[in-house]
């Protein structure tokens, strides 16, 4: 972070627009050419912008655009829409039947709250060579759908990548969908990856995607994230394993041409000497994973098929779909500010916000709800996260204007109004599972979101989920057992 910069705060100033539809979108992106920056989850864009590293005069949120979060099985191919999260992907039963390797690359990457605000298309717009979403799609032979003001096009995953930060995303252009053929028959697929801790970008990552024919091979592709200026392919190694019988010999020489193709750096997270040794193990343990996996994948035509996951139908006609029940705010100039209605705690408030606003401050200074707090400003220790549309969220890395119509929890809304504590916030305090409780109400939202997905974690699910939300005080044992004690039917006695 450069010296000057408080994460605190945006300093950039910007037009903040909210289009109702993609044309509308395309329009504004082709009106602002390089001078504007599309915000999807912004757990990209904000860290940058509050870096100062790029300071667009135009945002352009496409968050409330109906259809772009789409999951769909449509004549074949699985159809991803830009702004769904990496959660979405995940959780999605499509993705897991047909797909794993997405699903891999999906779990692995980095915080509960990052994975639900962060979108394939921003993971793969922001062209950084540790996405952990590219590796995966483009092993799967994906495309990318890309639409501008006169123009839609297709493009392979492989070719939209040009360099760190450098996609062929053109002035005006928006990444629409990512589009997946089916998986022939035989088909297995792995992602794995190697980070410093658990919620952290790759050293490096590998997918791969092979076909059987019994015991032979016919056909493969690996593809590699963090060791080199972009995700890439390892053509030589895949052509050795083409049409050859699976053995362990071929696996292991496979996996060393591939560390020799890549072409790692040294850098703050590894060195190139580690990256190429960490290739050779991932190519060889993802090469054996995939193989497996290529005895289990459930065929096309998938029992699937025609169901969807996300805002609206089909693509086609759903741009304009339920607009009357999403609340706008279709433009606020860089210089304005404005009265702006949000939902929280159950409550209307107005609150006086400019573009560059984020949902911690006004939360705390404007209506005095000090629960969230700020930690790193950056996404990294979950301090600052409250409830959005019931999922967990980092009120740091979200615009104030941008949560209008989203119905916001703070820690302060989870008692009740006759100030009954709610059973976690018992539980916090039976089991002693806080000391300076600065992380506490971070802590407290993320598990209310747990126990609402899954009434009856496991201990690991309870790690899992709260692994982004840093403790400096406890250790966390006394948090797991508290969110324990409230999980159904598993309960401890007090
Ligand atoms: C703490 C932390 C941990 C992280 N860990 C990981 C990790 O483990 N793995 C990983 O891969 N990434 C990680 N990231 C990076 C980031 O979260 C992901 O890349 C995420 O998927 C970005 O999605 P977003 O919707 O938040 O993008 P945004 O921040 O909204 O946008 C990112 C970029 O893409 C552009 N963009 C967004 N959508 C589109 C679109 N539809 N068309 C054209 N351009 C678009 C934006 O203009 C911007 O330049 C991490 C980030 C943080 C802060
Ligand atoms: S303050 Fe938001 S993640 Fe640290
Ligand atoms: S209780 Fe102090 S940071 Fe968690």
């Amino acid at each position: 972070m450069n010296e000057m910069t408080n994460s605190h705060i945006l300093v950039n100033r910007f037009d903040y627009l909210e289009p109702a539809s993609l044309q509308e979108a395309v329009t504004l992106l082709a009106q602002y050419g390089d001078r504007a920056r599309v915000l999807a989850g912004g757990t990209d864009l904000l860290v940058h912008m509050k870096m100062e590293r790029v300071a667009p005069k135009a945002v352009i949120s496409i968050g409330k655009i109906p259809g772009l979060d789409r999951i769909a099985i449509q004549a074949g191919h699985l159809r991803i829409g830009a702004r769904a999260t990496i959660r979405a992907m995940e959780n999605d039963p499509r993705i897991q039947a047909h797909y794993p390797a997405i699903t891999d690359a999906c779990a692995s990457f980095s915080t509960t709250q990052v994975q639900t605000m962060g979108t394939v298309g921003g993971n793969l717009g922001n062209g950084s060579p540790a996405s952990d979403s590219a590796p995966a799609l483009i092993a799967l032979d994906a495309e990318v759908e890309i639409t501008g003001l006169d123009r839609q096009r297709r493009l392979p995953l492989d070719e939209f990548f040009l360099g760190p930060g450098k996609t062929a995303l053109q002035n005006g252009e928006l990444l629409t969908d990512v589009i997946l053929p089916r998986p022939q028959i035989g088909t297995g697929s792995a992602f794995l990856k190697i980070s410093r801790v658990a919620a952290d970008i790759a050293k490096a990552s590998a997918a791969v995607v092979l076909v059987r024919e019994g015991n032979r091979v016919v056909d493969c592709r690996m593809a590699f994230g963090s060791v080199a200026p972009t995700p890439m392919r390892t053509r030589e190694a895949e052509r050795m394993l083409i049409g050859q019988m699976f053995d362990e010999d071929l696996v292991a020489q496979v996996a060393q041409v591939a560390s020799e193709e890549v072409t790692p750096i040294d850098d703050v997270r590894s060195t190139a000497w580690y990256r190429r040794e960490a290739v050779r193990v991932l190519a060889h343990d993802g090469l054996r994973c995939a193989w497996q996996r290529a005895l289990t994948l459930i065929p096309y035509p998938s029992p699937y098929e025609g169901r969807f996951a996300g805002s609206v139908s089909p693509f086609s006609s759903g741009e304009r779909g339920n607009q009357a029940q999403i609340e706008f705010v279709p433009r606020l100039g860089a210089n304005e500010k404005r009265w702006i209605k949000l939902k929280v705690n159950g409550r209307e408030h107005q609150v006086w916000v400019a573009p560059n606003d984020l949902l911690l401050n006004v939360l705390r200074d404007q209506l005095q709800l000090t629960g969230a707090k700020y930690g790193c400003g950056i996404g990294e220790c979950s301090a600052c996260t409250v409830q959005m549309k019931g999922e967990p969220v980092l009120a740091c890395l979200v615009l104030a204007v941008s949560a209008v119509g989203h119905e916001i929890l703070t820690v302060e809304g989870m008692q009740k109004p006759d100030g009954e504590l709610d059973p976690l916030q018992e539980a916090f305090l039976d089991y002693a599972a806080y000391q300076c409780g600065y992380c506490t109400p971070g802590m407290l939202l993320t598990a209310k979101s747990l126990l609402a997905e899954q009434p009856r974690p496991t201990e690991d699910d309870v790690r899992h989920y709260l692994r982004g939300n840093l403790c400096r005080c406890t250790g966390y044992a006394s948090i797991v057992r508290a969110v324990m004690s409230c999980a159904d039917q598993v309960a401890e006695p007090r």
